[in-house]
């Protein structure tokens, strides 16, 4: 495959589309495509919908920067989620841009503070694993990362204003709010006024999701003492017309970014067991540099920046098992991007899970290979070829967030334990990508 796109337009008429669905799933499917289309545009048949599938790096430049305004979150999928996250952070327009820059401002600003708090959560998290699981017991990975994660979550996001059981609740029902779009991501063209499944858990969960946050955010507004964390910044904050925001937006906020950060931050720790244990060379590194830059010590925010290379670990697991599989957009006015037309209306969809499998910018793809993010081989990279945290105007506001924490906790869980993984573990597309099944991690205490 070239490097550089061709003039083509590679097309997938509806019997190939549905034997990929049956063979794989929507992930098999959009692999052999991937495959097969080598990089080029490509149109999907499904029938009356016929989206445009984006991966190849200059076509992301033209999509996400350079005519970023063209492409929006239009598709149903979006506005189903805004039913729960509002019109804020996963939305468009003056609303939008004047929530995320508060979340960047919130995520970098205090960020000493909540950095501390980041680390604190995660050592205290490792520890309590530790108190409680049996040596040589097996734990749900996944189950465990997001206990992690939450426990980071609440002095970070509420300021510890809800125990703990509480904030696990409020993840939980969000979880299965989020997971109940998949039908809504997978077919975007259906109407909202039109049932589909999932639809009803969705309305059940985020009852649960208001009825837990809106008493929260009252009582805070009126004993608020002003703090770092997201809410109290929401508190203090203002909309695009310079007005404070409501209960309903702080929650609608609130819930945007639980949706956004949490359960991928779990599945993509969760991803870290499966690579390391398939390689252990590279896990006994990992533990080295936990071991020569953490120590006995208690760890602090600033050991995430001595993690090289358990940093250039995580790089490899977002791009081998990148969340975002599937990233719809819909076309405001017809363009063309490469030679192809995009008629004004039609939905594109960009894979950066994809993307990172192009043989023509990564060599030997599927193998797992850290030293790839070293500077040297970072330099010579196109740099659309790596983007699991998006990229133009929707770029992830948490990433560095996501990746401080991450190392920190990938440091903790490998100074205390050997971690092993009984069973190899395969992706599959739920509206993140989750684990086929369960994947158990066996702890054992150095
Ligand atoms: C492994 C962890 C994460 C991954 C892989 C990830 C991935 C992404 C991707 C691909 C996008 C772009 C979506 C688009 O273009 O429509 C995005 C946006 C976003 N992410 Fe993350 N994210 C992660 C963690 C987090 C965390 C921890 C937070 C918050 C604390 C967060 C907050 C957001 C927000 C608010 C947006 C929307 C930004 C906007 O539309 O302007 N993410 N993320």
């Amino acid at each position: 495959m070239p490097a550089h796109a061709g003039h083509r337009l590679h097309t997938v008429p509806l019997g190939r589309v549905l034997d990929g669905l049956r063979a794989g799933g929507p992930l098999g499917m959009l692999e052999r495509t991937g495959r097969q289309s080598g990089g080029a545009l490509t149109r999907l048949d499904l029938g009356t919908f016929r989206p445009f599938l984006v991966t190849h790096p200059d076509h992301l430049r033209h999509v996400l920067r350079s005519h970023g305004a063209n492409y929006r979150r239009g598709t149903a999928m979006w506005k189903a989620m805004g039913r729960l996250t509002g019109l804020g952070i996963t939305g468009e327009g003056p609303r939008w841009r004047a929530s995320r820059d508060l979340w960047s401002q919130c995520l970098s600003g205090g960020a000493h503070t909540l950095a501390d708090a980041t680390a604190a959560s995660v050592a205290g998290a490792v520890a309590d694993l530790e108190r409680r699981v049996a040596a040589g017991a097996t734990v749900d990975a996944l189950a465990e990362m997001t206990h992690v994660v939450l426990r980071v979550v609440n002095p970070v996001f509420f300021g510890s204003r809800i125990p703990q059981q509480q904030c696990d609740r409020l993840a939980a029902a969000v979880a299965v709010a989020f997971d109940s779009l998949l039908w809504r991501m997978a077919l975007p063209f259906v109407p909202l006024a039109v049932p589909m499944p999932g639809d009803r858990s969705f309305t059940r969960a985020a009852r649960t999701v208001r009825e837990i946050l809106l008493p929260l955010i009252s009582r805070a507004r009126h004993e608020h003492h002003g703090g770092p964390d997201l809410m109290s910044r929401l508190l203090d904050g203002a909309d695009a017309d310079g007005c404070p925001l409501s209960d309903a937006h702080v929650a609608e906020d609130i819930v945007a970014l639980f949706v956004a950060g949490s359960e991928s931050s779990a599945l993509t720790l969760t991803w870290v067991w499966v690579a390391l244990a398939g390689h252990p060379e590279v896990a006994a590194e990992v533990r080295r540099e936990a071991d020569a830059v953490v120590g006995g010590g208690p760890l602090r925010p600033e050991h995430a920046r001595g993690l090289v290379f358990t940093r250039r670990v995580l790089a490899e697991v977002c791009r081998l098992y990148a969340m975002a599989w599937a990233v719809p957009r819909t076309a405001v006015a017809a363009d063309v991007v490469d030679g192809v037309t995009i008629p004004a209306g039609a939905t594109v969809v960009l894979s950066p899970y994809l993307t990172h499998r192009l043989p023509a910018f990564w060599e030997r793809p599927l193998r797992f290979d850290p030293g790839r993010f070293a500077e040297e081989r970072v330099r010579g990279r196109h740099p659309l070829a790596y983007l699991p945290f998006g990229d133009g105007p929707h770029q992830c506001v948490g990433q560095s967030f996501f990746l401080q924490q991450a190392a920190l906790v990938v440091a903790a869980m490998t100074s205390r334990f050997r971690i092993a993984v009984p069973a190899p573990a395969e992706p599959r597309a739920a509206v993140a990508l989750r684990p086929r099944s369960r994947v158990g991690l066996v702890l054992t205490p150095h």
